[in-house]
């Protein structure tokens, strides 16, 4: 395989034969002219490679494709309207009313909604586990399993499954593995080479990286990725827009290098974090008191720009500092190249109830960290200041 840095740069993306254009051009076009009836028919008969109608496909968004399938490791992929979008293509790909899925617990607000709420409404039930014990999945697995679902680390605990465990559990039923991959991205993480069968991207993160596009893609087999395109994406219409596309093009050929800056920030500001007084508990994969420590230096190559908190005086302190940060974001985002700070249950997981929250371990003062790409003494400074100024 080349490297993560040429393959982001080269992967997926011809010069345009029409033109030359070697940046993939936009191809803002809602339907392709046939050259006649016949040709016609055989393009959407699939006997003829071509384009029909962007909501089938669009060939922007299926150079995006093509660049994640290779930084993924993936026979093919598929791109969506946002990273849910990616998520309920795949699942409701796999699973029909009366089967069952089997989820971690540690996941995005909305993926946690579309599991335990919309799924179950369609019929098809969801059992969710602590993922973070193998054993868990293995119990809950039945003879109607069609999915495990995890998100690793996870949203925002930065709690982690075993991928390769699980996928060995789930391989030994016939049942596939997903990974929402959003946190780690292929520079940190390859799911796929671990053994899962699917892997999944809210590109509106750091594939995108700027805080600019909204996008999702799902990367695995080419016969389910391929059904999921003719039927799941094109029925219910969730196809990414070829903008949207550029733009996540545009951010990837620099994924490599801006995660190797959020990366080694990130690291610094939880180190930083970790030694402040006002400072409780820290979640950072690359932090030896990350309780799974030894498992993300098994299954990650380095460990990514997010980082959790919790300060002294729970969510008044939280507030406090969160109002008091200037060179900080406060805003329901991450991935970008800008710091941002949010609050998880006001801001990004509000779909679950305290209860639920409570058991995912997102407490009330819990503060999630996407740490930029700036100067970090610039960032620590800032948090330093905020930290400073709480009164208790
Ligand atoms: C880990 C993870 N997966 C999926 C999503 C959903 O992505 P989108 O907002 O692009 O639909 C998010 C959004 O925050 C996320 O953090």
């Amino acid at each position: 395989m080349r490297s993560i840095y040429t393959q982001a740069v080269h992967a997926g993306e011809e010069p345009d034969p029409a033109t030359g254009a070697f940046p993939t051009p936009i191809f803002q076009a809602a339907a392709y002219r046939f050259s006649s009836a016949e040709e016609a028919a055989q393009i959407v008969a699939g006997e003829k490679e071509g384009y029909v109608y962007t909501r089938w496909s669009n060939p922007t968004v299926a150079a995006l494709e093509r660049k994640i399938a290779a930084l993924e490791g993936g026979e093919a992929a598929l791109a969506s309207a946002s990273g849910m979008a990616a998520i309920s293509s795949i699942l409701l790909t796999l699973a029909s009313p009366g089967d069952h899925i089997i989820a971690s617990d540690s996941l995005y607000g909305g993926t946690y909604r579309l599991l335990s709420q919309d799924l179950p409404a369609l019929g098809i039930e969801v059992t969710v586990v602590d993922a973070t014990e193998p054993v868990n999945i293995e119990r809950a697995m039945s003879e109607r399993t069609v999915a495990l679902f995890l998100e690793t680390p996870g949203n925002p605990t930065l709690r982690l499954a075993d991928i390769a465990l699980a996928a060995e559990i789930g391989h030994r039923q016939g049942v596939p593995t997903l990974v929402d991959n959003t946190f780690a991205t292929p520079y940190c993480q390859r799911p796929l080479a671990l053994g899962a069968d699917f892997v999944i991207h809210s590109a509106t993160k750091y594939l995108g990286g700027h805080g600019d596009a909204t996008a999702g893609l799902v990367m695995g087999s080419e016969e389910t990725i391929e059904r999921a395109r003719g039927t799941i994406r094109r029925d219910f219409g969730g196809i990414l827009n070829p903008f949207d596309a550029w733009l996540v093009l545009r951010g990837v050929r620099t994924l490599p290098l801006r995660m190797e800056r959020h990366c080694t920030n990130a690291l610094k500001v939880a180190r930083f974090l970790e030694g402040h007084p006002k400072v409780v508990r820290v979640f950072y994969p690359g932090l030896p008191s990350h309780p799974q420590y030894q498992l993300a230096k098994k299954q990650m190559t380095d460990f990514g720009g997010m980082v959790a908190f919790e300060v002294a005086g729970g969510l008044g302190a939280g507030r406090q500092l969160m109002d008091s940060v200037r060179l900080c974001t406060l805003a329901a985002n991450l991935g970008d190249v800008r710091t941002l700070i949010t609050h998880p249950a006001s801001m990004t997981h509000t779909q679950l109830t305290p209860e639920e929250r409570l058991a995912q371990g997102i407490t009330e003062g819990l503060i999630r960290l996407s740490v930029g790409i700036e100067e970090p003494e610039d960032i620590i400074e800032d948090l330093k200041r905020a930290l400073d100024t709480i009164q208790p």
